[in-house]
């Protein structure tokens, strides 16, 4: 079953027409990784299934209920989470609370205690900074923190904006190996956006590529290759031409 269905998606910021007839089906269980260059819409994207960005055309459908329009409230309450690039955690906040920031409405306090020592376990140095001021993390620590708090929210898909944005390789590769526990163990539904494709390689998931509001590659990353991604990243029709010396 689809959890996630989005059919002809138009998003216009005044004259700048950011989605184009934007079609996407995610299954439950699946991970999908969106890249493409600066610019693409992959933020729109992930902002208008959250609500935040209001279409002019198309349908958002989740978990069989249409979504688009509503409030990014009732959104969440769905079972939809979103973690936003640039990583905005609390700063004077503790970590454990603004991982129950994440909680927002839920009230079975011990599933929500259960799923912050889950967390904790995913990401152990959330619970050895438990009571640190977030702002005091390191960038690492904190896109796990926003992982975490938007796992908070127990949802059935989570989102997330460039999660690799200005990390250390080494430190990309322990957020990525949590994800990949979450999948499995949680069976999440993961919508990544990545501006490189590499990281898509490393899920094992879906790619889809972006540029200039439409999907222009989509496919098993591992199957792809670089030639028909690098066409697709730069819109070339054919060979880039080099110049030939004389
Ligand atoms: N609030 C806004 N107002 C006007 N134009 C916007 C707004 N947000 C995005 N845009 C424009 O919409 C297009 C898509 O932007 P978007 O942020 O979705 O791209 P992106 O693929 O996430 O890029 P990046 O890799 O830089 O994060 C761009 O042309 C951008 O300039
Ligand atoms: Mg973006």
């Amino acid at each position: 079953m689809n959890l996630l269905e989005i059919h002809d998606l138009n998003v216009r910021y005044g004259g700048i027409t950011a989605l184009h007839k934007l079609s996407l089906s995610i299954k439950a269980g699946e991970t999908v990784m969106v890249t493409g260059p600066n610019g693409a819409g992959k933020s729109t994207l992930l902002k208008t299934i959250a609500g935040l960005v209001k279409p002019q055309h198309g349908s958002v459908v989740f978990d069989g209920q249409l979504i688009t329009g509503c409030a990014p409230e009732t959104i969440a309450a769905a079972g939809f989470s979103m973690v936003p690039e640039g990583r905005q955690v609390f700063n004077s906040l503790t970590v454990l609370e603004n991982l129950r920031v994440g909680t927002g409405m839920r009230r079975n306090k011990l599933a929500v205690a259960a799923d912050l020592d889950y967390v904790m376990d995913v990401f152990p140095v959330l619970r050895e900074r438990a009571l640190s001021q977030a702002g005091m993390l390191s960038g690492g620590q904190q896109q796990m923190l926003v992982i975490g708090r938007g796992l908070m929210a127990a949802p059935r898909l989570l989102v997330i904006d460039e999660p690799s944005l200005g990390l250390a390789p080494l430190v990309t590769d322990q957020v990525y190996e949590a994800l990949m526990r979450l999948r499995v163990e949680r069976e999440l539904t993961l919508l990544i956006v990545e501006q490189s494709a590499s990281r898509a390689v490393m899920t094992g998931g879906r790619m889809l590529m972006l540029r200039e509001g439409r999907i222009v590659l989509e496919g098993d990353p591992r199957q792809l290759t670089a030639h028909q991604m690098q066409q697709a990243y730069f819109g070339y029709e054919d060979e880039p031409v080099t110049a030939s010396t004389p």
